[in-house]
């Protein structure tokens, strides 16, 4: 029988999701389906329980029901755990098992597609909302030489220091505090470039050879992008790649085989970007 799968969202209609796995069963040779579900904003767990009673054999879950996924699972992976958000569940028999492979699918696209070795690197993550939360840990587990958090609220930024306390030394604070340092890495995983707005950044913060990397994308170069370009750094590029690997790290928890992605990218690729 063909096997069912998902994403949940409202709105959910824009999503690429389907598109992706749809690529990925065909390349892969998966019998599976992939769609959208609407789930009303007061209904997510009812949704979610009609689709596994219907067969349903896994979700994406996206904006805004996360962190009710995060709840609603009965059994949750490390990673997701502390990001409080989950954006992938399996089910199987009465276990729903919880994922949050956005971590993991920034890290690849980093790794292995920008060709960018994150280990022994300076990293900058700003933002301390749900998408700065949901990839702190993938990112120190790839042994970075210094991890700073800034945040407009520092106090947010404080609290995801502390909380990732026992997984690596993170320094946190506001924007103006990064006057006179430099990374190699730095990561807009605010929601500033959704609003065409620009996070208060000092131009000083790029290292020469450094990766700007916006967690936005389908926003062409985004105000972040741009003002990395202007100040110094060497590579730039939006949140496609990421996508398309957190759906390949979803695809392969769900069926045990892992997807190209580069097939995919090129699909997705704006024509004139
Ligand atoms: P998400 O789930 O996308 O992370 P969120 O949890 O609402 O959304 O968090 C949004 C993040 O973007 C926050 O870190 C927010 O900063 P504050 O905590 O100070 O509000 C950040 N953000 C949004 N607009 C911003 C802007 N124009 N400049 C700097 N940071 C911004």
């Amino acid at each position: 029988m063909t096997d069912r799968y998902a994403v949940v969202g409202n709105p959910v209609a824009h999503s690429k999701s389907p598109l992706i796995h749809a690529e990925f069963a065909s390349q892969t040779g998966q019998d599976l389906t992939y769609t959208t579900l609407l789930a009303p904003l007061d209904g997510f767990a009812r949704s979610v329980r009609e689709f596994q009673e219907a067969g349903g054999k896994g979700l994406n879950v996206t904006v805004p029901f996360k962190q009710e996924a995060w709840k609603l699972a009965t059994s949750l992976t490390q990673r997701a755990e502390l990001a409080q958000a989950v954006n992938t569940l399996k089910f199987d028999g009465a276990t729903i098992l919880g994922d949050n492979t956005d971590g993991a699918g920034l890290v690849r696209d980093i790794t292995a597609n920008l060709g960018f070795s994150v280990r022994g690197k300076k990293i900058l993550l700003m933002g301390a909302g749900g998408a700065a939360r949901g990839v702190i840990l993938p990112l120190l587990e790839q042994y970075p030489a210094l991890f700073a958090i800034a945040n407009r609220t520092p106090d947010k930024a404080h609290e995801l220091a502390q909380l990732f306390l026992p997984h690596g030394d993170i320094s946190s604070g506001e924007y103006a505090s990064l006057a006179g340092c430099h990374f190699d890495l730095v990561i807009n995983a605010t929601s500033s470039s959704l609003s065409g707005e620009l996070p208060p950044l000092p131009a000083g913060v790029f290292s020469p050879g450094s990766l700007a990397y916006d967690m936005m994308y389908g926003k062409g170069l985004t105000p972040f992008l741009q003002f990395a370009q202007a100040n110094g750094a060497a590579q730039l590029a939006d949140g496609l790649g990421m996508l398309v690997e957190q759906a390949a790290e979803s695809f392969f928890l769900w069926r045990g085989v892992r997807p190209e992605t580069q097939p995919v990218m090129v699909l997705l690729k704006p024509k004139n970007g």
